[in-house]
């Protein structure tokens, strides 16, 4: 039984990068995964401010929810990060999540695979989301052997909601948490 730790970065009622992020978790559910969703619309996440207090101790100074994310995080086998695409690149909640990912650095983490969710207004396929991989690719990079396995992307979305009738990539979220 693997477990699956999945970030959905969207503060949108009706999120549609939040509906794949829910079929994942479907699908990754029903193969028997042990999953933890976390909406940050539940969660108090301050900025990094970069005192790098976290390399000499492991811990973080900040005192919001992320204490209690640490230690599920870096137990978990797969990470899932679920965001919109802004001006062709990540949320800003998303950086900031990553960025405060920062006492898990250097540490032995159990996860090595990471797959992406991603909705946009726009519908080019990859030319509108590679930059938002090459955003988390940074991240995933610093951690030895993790890798982006596979990206799910609903494009043409522009309102909320309107994931909900794209149903042939629903069922690809769907599947790609099933073979999770
Ligand atoms: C600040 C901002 C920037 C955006 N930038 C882009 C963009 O660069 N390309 C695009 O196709 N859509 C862009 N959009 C539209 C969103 O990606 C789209 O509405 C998406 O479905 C939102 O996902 P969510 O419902 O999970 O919040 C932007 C929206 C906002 C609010």
């Amino acid at each position: 039984m693997k477990k699956v730790f999945i970030f959905s970065s969207s503060l949108r009622v009706g999120s549609n990068s939040e509906a794949l992020a829910l079929k994942i978790k479907e699908g990754a559910e029903k193969s028997g995964s042990e999953v933890t969703f976390l909406s940050a619309r539940d969660i108090d996440l301050k900025f990094c401010i970069g005192c790098l207090s976290c390399v000499k101790t492991g811990n973080c100074v900040l005192k919001d929810s992320m204490k209690d994310i640490y230690e599920k995080v870096s137990e978990s086998d797969v990470l899932v990060f679920a965001s919109p695409i802004y001006y062709y690149g990540i949320s800003g909640l998303l950086k900031t999540f990553l960025d405060r990912l920062n006492p898990l650095f250097g540490k032995k983490n159990k996860f090595k695979e990471v797959y992406l969710a991603f909705s946009a207004a726009e519908d080019e396929g990859e030319e509108t989301y590679k930059r938002a991989v090459i955003a988390i690719s940074g991240w995933t990079d610093c951690f030895d052997g993790v890798e982006i396995k596979e990206t799910v992307f609903v494009g043409g979305v522009g309102k909320p909601n309107e994931a909900a009738s794209k149903n042939e990539i629903l069922e690809k979220a769907y599947k790609l948490g099933e073979n999770i």
